[in-house]
């Protein structure tokens, strides 16, 4: 069945929203993006994604191209247009389409796409398999741009080996997965995931459940760690919009907590889930 998806104040069936061949985001990957995951079809964690959407908007010099209720306002109603109970809206905003130029155009209409994914989010989950890959990602990870080449490439280099996802390694620590924040569990119970900085995200999920895990009474460090460490953890874990907290249980052949979800991440899964359903907008 064909979505209705949001084009620049209305909404189309998918095969007729059209972009131009001059847009920035097609040319120069000149663009923002945020997601949102939807729970009983409501919206998760909506303000943390459009705070973040404001900042990546503000590095590139860019403004929001509608305010936030009315973000909210749009969100909602891919919702109801698409009986979504379950999944994400995905959020784009580019420069929009200019001449091609280098320099910045002046006074261009951005380009702002909304699209509806419906996924299953919250059935039980039975972990995935990583590999490490070198990060050759921008040195702006903290900006959510739709430069998202190098991670799909180091994504296609898990799935050629037959397994999940990578944790991109840059100066041998690991930065983040393709597409999620990456943790470890060490033996003591103690959760260690990387110190927020230009190399990674600042992941809405990582946020929220680094505050649950502190509520909990688990540690928490903020430091970078090795593929080494990590294969001798108790257990991993990556978060993101579209997975929650997402068991990782095997990292380059070598096998965690048994080889099944640990019940670190287990648990924050399902809090984090309860909490999001309660907050959920
Ligand atoms: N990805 N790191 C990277 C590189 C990401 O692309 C994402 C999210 C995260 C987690 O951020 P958050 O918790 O705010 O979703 C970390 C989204 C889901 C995507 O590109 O589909």
């Amino acid at each position: 069945m064909s979505r209705t998806v949001y084009l620049n104040g209305a909404y189309v069936p998918e095969e007729e929203a059209m972009v131009s061949v001059f847009d920035r985001g097609f040319l120069f990957a000149d663009g923002v993006y945020e997601v949102c995951a939807v729970l009983d079809g409501k919206i998760v964690e909506f303000e943390g994604h459009m705070t973040r959407l404001e900042r990546s908007l503000g590095v590139l010099s860019m403004d929001m191209p509608v305010d936030k209720d009315e973000m909210l306002k749009i969100h909602r109603e891919l919702v109801k247009r698409n009986d979504l109970k379950e999944g994400a809206i995905y959020l784009q905003v580019t420069r929009g389409a200019a001449d091609r130029d280098f320099v910045f155009p002046k006074d261009v209409k951005q380009t702002l796409v909304l699209f509806t994914q419906a996924k299953e989010l919250t059935s039980e989950k039975a972990g995935i398999k990583v590999i490490s890959a070198p990060d050759i990602r921008w040195g702006r990870r903290d900006v959510k741009t739709v430069q998202l080449l190098a991670a799909s490439m180091s994504k296609m280099m898990a799935k050629a080996e037959g397994k999940d996802d990578a944790w991109m390694v840059e100066d041998g620590f690991v930065t983040e997965g393709t597409s999620n924040n990456a943790y470890i569990v060490t033996k003591d119970g103690k959760i260690i995931t990387r110190n927020l900085s230009r190399s990674i995200l600042h992941g809405i999920t990582r946020a929220s459940v680094l505050k649950l895990a502190a509520e909990m009474d688990m540690e928490v460090e903020e430091r970078p760690f090795t593929i080494e460490e990590a294969q001798q953890a108790a257990e991993a874990f990556s978060t993101a919009a579209t997975s929650f907290v997402c068991p990782v249980i095997e990292i380059d052949g070598v096998a965690l907590s048994g080889g099944s979800p640990g019940p670190v991440s287990k648990r924050l899964n399902e809090v984090y889930i309860e909490e999001s359903r309660k907050a959920a907008c």
